[in-house]
């Protein structure tokens, strides 16, 4: 059985004391579930994180790293330095990493070797532009964002892959994708997985789905069968929001 999943994407919010207060009143506030919560504050903030959580059942993981094991990288941080602060899972990929930061396909598949390498797990993000989806491309875009960046993979490490569908219109939007579009891709990925590798590969990877997330319509995205749980933007930022979509999974 594949694990239920709810991560919250801090990106570039919150500070050293915004950071410890969310933190302790998300610990205090989590609900009994079955789901694994994550949540990726900014890099300054993993350590102090990791230590206010150390009691928790909520995961710190990284937003990025380098693919270099170390060198003359202005600014990165490297999976050495992640597991050194007792981080072992990272978002890569995400699509405000490629579009702001030019990360191509190339490049994020040797993030994905460099961090399966030091036997980190992987939260891969991807997803098409609204451009891709009106000209009907969106599932063109999807196949080779995956085959581009996690096919040269073995079987045995698609084990430390999570999976994260993020439909760039719908990120930051308001505009979530249906439940039924939501079920539809993720059917798709786990269908070009299963031909790629096998069911067995494709079957056991959480797919999460990604993009104005809400306590509003969590449920109802969340109880499609190819939905695994979510990555949520802005409602991790508060507290009762991101409790309330971790008691709709
Ligand atoms: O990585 C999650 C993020 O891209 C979704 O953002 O604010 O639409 O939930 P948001």
């Amino acid at each position: 059985m594949r694990s239920k999943i709810v991560a919250g994407n801090w990106k570039m919010n919150k500070n050293a004391a915004e950071t410890e207060a969310l933190l302790t009143e998300l610990s205090a506030k989590l609900p009994d579930t079955q789901a694994e919560v994550m949540v990726a504050p900014t890099f300054v903030n993993l350590s102090s994180a990791v230590r206010t959580l150390e009691s928790s059942a909520i995961e710190v993981i990284a937003q990025n790293m380098h693919f270099a094991e170390s060198g003359a990288y202005t600014g990165e941080i490297s999976a050495d330095m992640l597991l050194s602060i007792g981080v072992d899972t990272v978002i890569i990929g995400h699509s405000e990493r490629r579009a702001y930061f030019g990360e191509t396909d190339e490049i994020l598949a040797k993030k994905v070797k460099a961090a399966l390498a030091k036997n980190m797990r992987v939260m891969f993000c991807f997803g098409e532009e609204l451009e891709d989806r009106k000209s009907e491309n969106h599932f063109k875009v999807v196949e080779s964002q995956l085959k581009n960046a996690l096919f040269s993979l073995d079987a045995s490490d698609w084990g430390k892959i999570i999976l994260a569908y993020e439909p760039v219109w719908a990120i930051g939007t308001g505009e979530t994708a249906s439940p039924e579009q939501a079920q539809e891709m993720h059917a798709f990925i786990r269908k070009t997985i299963a031909d790629a590798y096998d069911t067995s590969v494709a079957n056991k990877v959480s797919i999460l789905y990604g993009g104005s997330v809400k306590p509003g319509n969590a449920k109802e995205i969340f109880g499609k069968p190819d939905v695994d749980g979510g990555l949520i933007g802005g409602a991790s930022l508060v507290a009762d929001d991101f409790v309330a979509i971790i008691e709709s999974i």
